[in-house]
């Protein structure tokens, strides 16, 4: 059997920050050891993102994101979703295939549906967004996802679409599966609650020296005394936990901790964040061209068996 295929991708829809780094985008460059393709989910953010100035900037940011977290460029396939016509063009055929009522159950939808009172304040683009998803994924012939807990339905809806297709048109399309870390921690923010930019409690990623203090400044504590016995369960330690850091005084003083846990996290972090403000975007672009060139060819041989199954032009 062929080696396992293994694709991912990040949606460029804020400045990223240490709860992707630990939740999605570390697990993931772990599981590159196989045939791997990793990519810049644009037209996924198109769904929020309204600005095309700031679309462009987040997009950047994705590509020097991945990059700078150690993404080998030589040894998985780089590219970015709006480079692959052919995704586009799977997406339109999936949708043929795709049961109006799986759409419905999508949690992101029924979350957007409960917010909106209505159908009226919600874009195609969201509705549709397992369909172009799938295409993502089937398109590549993808045997495993790795992704955060919060992505296992779309997986699930992209297994089920597959199936659908190859019940009608015979076994063309690989039954993708997720792979979900056990021992991914949901990463809490400043404020206790899990780290989200729509929370505003994030550690950016990259975030200077000064920003970086600033923000761990910022983490919730509370009255008690230096010498008290702090939780261990609190998000401080949590937070100095992702960083390899184990051997943690809880008997120590907030103000002292904070700053421990910046000096800790910074020794991490510098040389992702001096990388991420090395590379030049251009060399970036570079990159992704051959990505794309790489990409497509996978994805046009599974474009032209799908064609040939519906029996258009082939
Ligand atoms: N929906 C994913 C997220 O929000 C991004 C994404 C788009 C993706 N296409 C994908 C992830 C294909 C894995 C595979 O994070």
């Amino acid at each position: 059997m062929a080696s396992p295929t293994v694709l991912t991708g990040i949606k460029p829809t804020g400045t990223p920050h240490i709860g992707n780094y630990f939740g999605a985008i570390k697990p993931a460059l772990e599981s590159a050891e196989h045939n791997a393709f990793f990519f810049i989910a644009d037209y996924h953010a198109l769904t929020t993102v309204k600005s095309g100035s700031e679309m462009k900037k987040l997009v950047q940011e994705i590509v020097l994101t991945w990059l700078a977290c150690g993404l080998d460029p030589n040894k998985v396939v780089f590219y970015r979703q709006s480079d692959i016509p052919e995704i586009f063009e799977l997406a339109t055929i999936l949708t043929n295939v795709t049961p109006k009522g799986l759409m419905n159950r999508a949690h992101a939808y029924k979350a957007a549906i409960a917010e909106k009172i209505n159908d009226d304040g919600i874009n195609m683009g969201l509705y549709n967004y397992p369909i172009l998803m799938a295409a993502d994924i089937l398109l590549f012939n993808t045997t495993f996802v790795p992704v955060g807990q919060d992505q296992k339905q779309h997986i699930e809806i992209a297994a089920d679409i597959a199936k659908s297709f190859n019940a009608t048109y015979g076994n063309v399309l690989t039954v993708p599966e997720a792979r979900i870390k056990k021992d991914v921690a949901v990463v809490p923010g400043l404020d206790g609650r899990k780290m989200s930019k729509s929370y505003n409690n994030v550690i950016p990623l990259f975030a200077d020296e000064a920003e970086l203090l600033k923000c761990i400044k910022r983490i919730t504590t509370d009255s008690s005394a230096p010498t008290d016995e702090k939780p261990l369960d609190h998000p401080l330690f949590q937070v100095y936990k992702l960083f390899g850091k184990t051997d943690i005084k809880t008997n120590t003083g907030w103000g002292q901790l904070k700053q421990d846990l910046f000096e800790t996290a910074n020794t991490f972090l510098k040389p992702m964040r001096d990388k991420y403000n090395s590379i030049d975007y251009a060399h970036a672009e570079k990159l992704l061209a051959v990505g794309a060139t790489k990409a497509r060819a996978v994805a046009q041989q599974t474009l032209a068996k799908v064609r040939k199954a519906i029996g258009i032009q082939a």
